[in-house]
């Protein structure tokens, strides 16, 4: 797994029902941080870390997505026509010039596990990356997808992004039972999906980033239905243990779960107390709310 990450999935056919009712029409990674969706953060990663190739799984009534990255005529003429430079470079630089994207249909919500398998037919055998784009994971330096495959580079394995979690909070998360081998990767010797406080191994939890070799597919493929009757990514990657090496990654950076309501609301005052237009005012309003 030396060669360079050039291909990245981005699994969005769940149904985000943790945002009904706008997810009966809106896509949950359409939701937007400011003025940006969610999307849009996962992209931005997946080209830091040099992906040219954007592979995007979605489902029948996620058509917004493939519009978002699709030119919009009309509008960029009216831009144009008004002299309106910023907001129409805003409009087409969605994407940089050399970056394609891929849309690949997940036919019925079968779990993660089998959304990644649907990309096989564009990634053949190749390491690629997973972004799940409703962990949005904001850093100053490089992102995390980038710090990843980085290192899987480096050692030519895979690697998992994770993160501690209250002890409390495992039996919502994938678990890795890990050895250290700096202060950043330990060596992955098992894997558990969300397994109770009491037998959980540790409070390491797998968040949405992965680099993956092309041989997880194979795996996947032979991947019966987990927790939840899904397809879990969890027991391909326990699969893929017996096989090769793959690291358990700590991050640099800060990771809002935009899964769920309060996590979008922090990431959005994180934006809003980044953006100068915005901090001061946003500061006033958190600060009288405390009131
Ligand atoms: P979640 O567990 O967050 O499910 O999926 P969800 O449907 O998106 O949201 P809720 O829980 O109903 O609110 C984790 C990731 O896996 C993708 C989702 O789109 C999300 O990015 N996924 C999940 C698929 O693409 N297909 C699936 O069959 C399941």
């Amino acid at each position: 797994m030396s060669r360079p990450l050039r291909k990245v999935v981005f699994p969005v056919a769940g149904l985000g029902t943790r945002f009904l009712p706008a997810t009966k029409v809106v896509a949950k990674e359409m939701l937007p941080v400011l003025d940006r969706p969610l999307i849009q953060y996962a992209v931005d990663e997946a080209v830091d870390a040099g992906a040219d190739t954007l592979i995007f799984v979605t489902n029948r009534y996620k058509h917004s997505i493939a519009d978002y990255f699709d030119t919009a005529y009309e509008l960029e003429q009216k831009l144009e026509r008004a002299g309106k430079k910023e907001l129409l470079a805003l409009v087409q630089n969605v994407v940089p010039k050399h970056v394609r994207c891929v849309f690949v249909t997940q036919a019925e919500a079968l779990g993660l596990g089998h959304a990644v398998l649907c990309a096989k037919p564009v990634i053949g055998d190749e390491p690629f990356g997973v972004i799940l784009p409703d962990d949005l994971i904001w850093n100053k330096g490089p992102g995390a997808l980038r710090q990843m495959t980085e290192f899987a580079a480096s050692e030519g394995a895979g690697a998992i992004a994770v993160e501690e979690v209250p002890h409390e909070q495992t039996d919502k998360y994938g678990i890795v039972d890990a050895v250290p081998v700096n202060e950043r990767a330990a060596l992955i010797k098992h894997v558990v999906e969300k397994p109770k406080p009491d037998v959980a191994p540790s409070n390491l939890a797998i968040v949405g980033r992965y680099v993956l070799p092309g041989r997880i597919f194979e795996l996947l493929e032979k991947t019966r239905p987990g927790a939840g009757g899904e397809i879990q990514l969890t027991d391909g990657i326990a699969a893929l243990l017996a096989e090769q090496k793959v690291y358990a990654y700590r991050f640099d950076g800060t990771r809002f779960d935009c899964g769920s309501k309060l996590g979008l609301v922090r990431a959005t005052l994180h934006f809003a107390l980044e953006d100068p237009s915005l901090a001061e005012a946003t500061r006033q309003f958190v600060n009288a709310a405390k009131h």
